[in-house]
């Protein structure tokens, strides 16, 4: 090229949950079976969607309005219905005007990311969903700003960490919260949640708090809100969308609610910046908008999402059970979402560990892998499993971490095969560390 083409943040965005599968999807053209474990898709899972949920869809597909554009911010008797499901949590108090449609919350990610000024910062966790730490990362052209997630202390927020990020680097200008965290499976208690508003509140930032697994949690853990704790004086952006709890992934829709954003002009200007990008594009997909108030309150919604949460609880605890002792890993019960993460001992990872591989030609495309230049530790670990077992999870330093471990998900159906390949996962570990 005669002049340099590439966005300056243009090596911050990596996906590795999503490159993983072209190393399953290489080896498995190898004759490799594999399990994938490694995408939080409960459809991909085999997640049956309910006769009566595709029954509402399908009348849906009948009115013509479903095929049209939506106003921009999204279908007005959706904002409607969402802005008096929020203000009878008793919290913050909105109106459909500070609710934003997007095509799934990748969307509003990328949005509120990208319209941010280069120089402002957003502090995000580590462990990270990169979807957020890699959109923040290349808005900036820099590495992310982070905040630790505590494995020690239940994957929870370390908030002096917060708190002195917030006081030595003035780039800061904003915190993300996921809440119930992906990659960790964790549920923030409320206090936690109080004290970061209370350090956005003294330090003059905004928070934003993804809180798409909101109602996915478990192991008697209470879900709170962001609006229920932000108070009347924090600016803040909700994430919510359909993907994780409908489970309509594929619907690309989700919505962002704004609190407090008359509070503060610039925010509210950087607020009407996200919105005229929207508006650029036109809407967002009209048709999940439209069934969305129809499916919550469909009489067997909640037995069907209660019946969802109570199979991924049992899995979590099974799934714990089987890796909490295995010696050099660190893992936390979840209470909610679909994920667990294990983090290794620090230093046990070499590269000289291996597992046996029967299948000559996995071996040889494994070895060759792990051979190049720069695979982390438990990079090389996810490869040998994968090529020995099968199984197919994601490297936990892909998540804006320097931790070496994995992500799994707790999506498995099958009782019998979920068991099967947390046993092998937790007699691969023990296998690959002693190995070398
Ligand atoms: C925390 C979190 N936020 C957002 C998303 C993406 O949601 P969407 O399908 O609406 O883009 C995911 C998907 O895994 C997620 O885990």
């Amino acid at each position: 090229m005669r002049t340099n083409i590439l966005h300056i943040g243009a090596g911050e965005l990596t996906y590795e949950i999503r490159n993983i599968v072209n190393v399953g999807n290489k080896l498995q053209s190898l004759g490799l079976q594999v399990n994938w474990e490694n995408i939080g898709d409960p459809v991909a899972k085999g997640e049956i969607i309910p006769s009566w949920m595709k029954e509402i869809v399908a009348d849906a597909v009948y009115e013509d309005e479903t095929y049209g554009y939506s106003p921009t911010k999204g279908v007005l008797e959706t904002r409607q219905f969402i802005a008096a499901e929020t203000n009878a949590m008793g919290g913050v108090q909105i109106d459909p005007e500070d609710i934003i449609f997007f095509n799934g919350l990748g969307d509003a990610i990328s949005k509120i990311f990208g319209f941010l000024k280069r120089t402002a910062r957003v502090i995000v966790p580590t462990p990270s969903y990169t979807t957020h730490s890699s959109a923040e990362a290349a808005h900036a052209g820099d590495r992310p700003v982070t905040y630790i997630l505590d494995p020690n202390h239940n994957w929870y927020p370390d908030l002096e960490d917060i708190e002195n990020h917030v006081k030595f680097n003035p780039a800061v200008a904003g915190i993300l919260i996921i809440n119930p965290d992906n990659p960790t499976g964790a549920v923030y208690p409320e206090q936690i949640l109080r004290d970061i508003v209370e350090i956005a509140a003294k330090n003059d930032l905004f928070i934003i708090c993804d809180e798409v697994y909101q109602n996915m949690v478990y192991n008697g853990t209470k879900s709170v809100p962001l609006a229920t704790v932000i108070g009347d004086k924090v600016p803040a952006i909700s994430m919510r969308g359909v993907s994780k709890e409908m489970p309509w992934p594929g619907s690309r829709c989700g919505w962002i609610e704004v609190f407090n954003g008359h509070r503060d002009p610039m925010f509210e200007k950087y607020i009407d910046s996200i919105l005229n990008a929207k508006m650029l594009e036109v809407c967002s997909t009209t048709l999940p908008q439209i069934v969305l108030p129809r499916i919550i309150n469909h009489p067997e919604y909640q037995d069907y999402l209660e019946e969802r949460i109570r199979r991924y609880e049992r899995f979590s605890n099974i799934a714990y059970d089987i890796l909490k002792d295995v010696k050099g890993i660190l893992v936390n019960r979840t209470n909610g979402a679909f994920y667990m993460s294990a983090a290794f001992e620090s230093g046990l990872l070499t590269d000289k560990q291996t597992l046996p591989i029967k299948n000559d030609d996995v071996r040889t495309t494994v070895e060759a892998m792990v051979a190049a230049p720069d695979i982390s530790p438990d990079k090389r670990f996810v490869y040998y499993l994968l090529g020995a077992t099968g199984v197919c999870v994601v490297p936990l330093s892909s998540f804006a971490t320097s931790l070496q471990g994995f992500r799994i998900t707790l999506l498995e159906r099958d009782e019998t095969e979920f068991i099967n390949i947390f046993e092998t996962i937790a007699a691969a570990i023990e296998q690959y560390i002693t190995s070398a």
